[in-house]
């Protein structure tokens, strides 16, 4: 008897310190951060109907206290920076592996946020076994459905929007060559639009890419690729304009009246992927102008009825894609390295603080 209650207390205490061991981040979470709670852009922004979110890396989500903090009290809405790419999900094929994305849909439902799933179809980021296979175009076929339907029926209900297609276009506005035009043809769209809409319904579906925020001829393509699937019945609900600026470049021509357009076919449009990079170092006059087109960007979506959300592409200088991706250049964030809001911080929330209202929308809420 006594050695029977003596071996429960053991569990029961063993239980005890595994609960209470800060092995998973909704554990570390509660390490220190709570308390006050102090406003950040999503406070502003709820007024403004638009969510605010940004990628994230769920490695540092995991790693770095400071990031979940700014992370929660900052966006309501989160996109996986890499975690649901077909090669972090599928590196072996007939392994699917969710560890790192549901650790970001977790914490996403535990902050009130939501989540854009990104990328079901892509050229790039898939796993070897995929490319390297030698598949027919048929077993391609079968391939690109059976995962579309696989990571969108695991994650129904708890990934509100989609970025189904991505970066679908070539500069010059023709068909972009991948794996997936050339099994499939230009349909490979409007079937996996079809498709990821049979796996979830209340999904909200995109068609993602870049350089398309102003005017031009990919930005044409993209306006009539969807046109046409309206016309079509396909089931589409937005554009991403993924809107990697750099100061260097100039702002993109006619933005406003670009994603007007897109908005009076009956779509969504919302900036996917905005970071705004500057040739390094850094100068005071180089912030400035980043302030100015962080500001801008907002400014134009506040302006559209029917922009529906501001993602930035990682929020702090200290983990952003640009320095690997772009030699020389950098500081593309709103946040610097130790996590001060610069500039740019200051014009999303002043955009968001100083425009009128707009009509409330219930998007986000089906
Ligand atoms: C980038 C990530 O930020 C990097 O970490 C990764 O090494 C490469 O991909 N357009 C997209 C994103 O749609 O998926 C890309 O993300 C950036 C460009």
């Amino acid at each position: 008897m006594i050695k029977k209650a003596h071996s429960f207390l053991l569990a029961s205490a063993l239980l005890l310190s595994i609960m209470a061991s800060p092995t998973t981040i909704a554990a570390m979470e509660n390490k220190g951060v709570k308390g006050k709670h102090d406003s950040g852009l999503r406070d502003y922004a709820k007024r403004r109907v638009v969510k605010v979110g940004t990628a994230v890396d769920v490695n540092v989500l995991t790693n770095e206290q400071q990031y979940r903090k700014v992370l929660a009290r900052e966006f309501n809405s989160v996109t996986p920076e890499n975690e649901m790419k077909w090669e972090a999900i599928e590196p072996t094929r007939g392994q699917l592996n969710f560890t790192a994305s549901d650790q970001l849909v977790n914490f996403a439902r535990r902050h009130g946020q939501v989540v854009r799933g990104h990328t079901l179809v892509w050229h790039n980021q898939l796993p070897q076994w995929l490319t390297g296979g030698n598949f027919t175009n048929e077993e391609l076929e079968q391939i690109l459905h059976k995962h579309i339907i696989d990571v969108m029926k695991h994650f129904k209900g708890r990934v509100q929007a989609w970025d189904v297609v991505n970066e679908p276009f070539n500069e010059d506005g023709t068909l972009r060559d991948s794996i997936w035009l050339r099994a499939m043809g230009p349909d490979y769209i409007a079937k996996s639009l079809q498709w990821a809409h049979e796996a979830d319904p209340h999904a909200k579906l995109y068609i993602n890419d870049y350089n398309i925020e102003g005017t031009g001829p990919k930005s044409d393509a993209m306006y009539k690729l969807v046109k046409d699937l309206k016309e079509r019945g396909v089931p589409i609900d937005g554009v991403g304009f993924q809107s990697h600026l750099g100061i260097q470049y100039g702002f993109p021509e006619n933005m406003q009246q670009n994603l007007q357009r897109f908005t009076d076919l009956g779509l969504k449009v919302s900036l996917t992927e905005v970071d705004v990079r500057m040739p390094l170092p850094v100068t005071d006059e180089k912030l400035a102008e980043q302030k100015d087109y962080f500001g801008r960007l907002m400014d134009t979506c506040l302006r559209v009825k029917g922009c529906e959300s501001f993602t930035v592409w990682g929020f702090t200088d200290a983990h952003s894609w640009v320095p690997g991706w772009f030699t020389g250049q950098g500081a593309a964030t709103p946040f610097d390295e130790s996590y001060r809001p610069k500039p740019a911080y200051f014009a999303l929330r002043d955009e968001l603080t100083k425009r009128a209202g707009r009509p409330s929308s219930e998007f986000w809420d089906k």
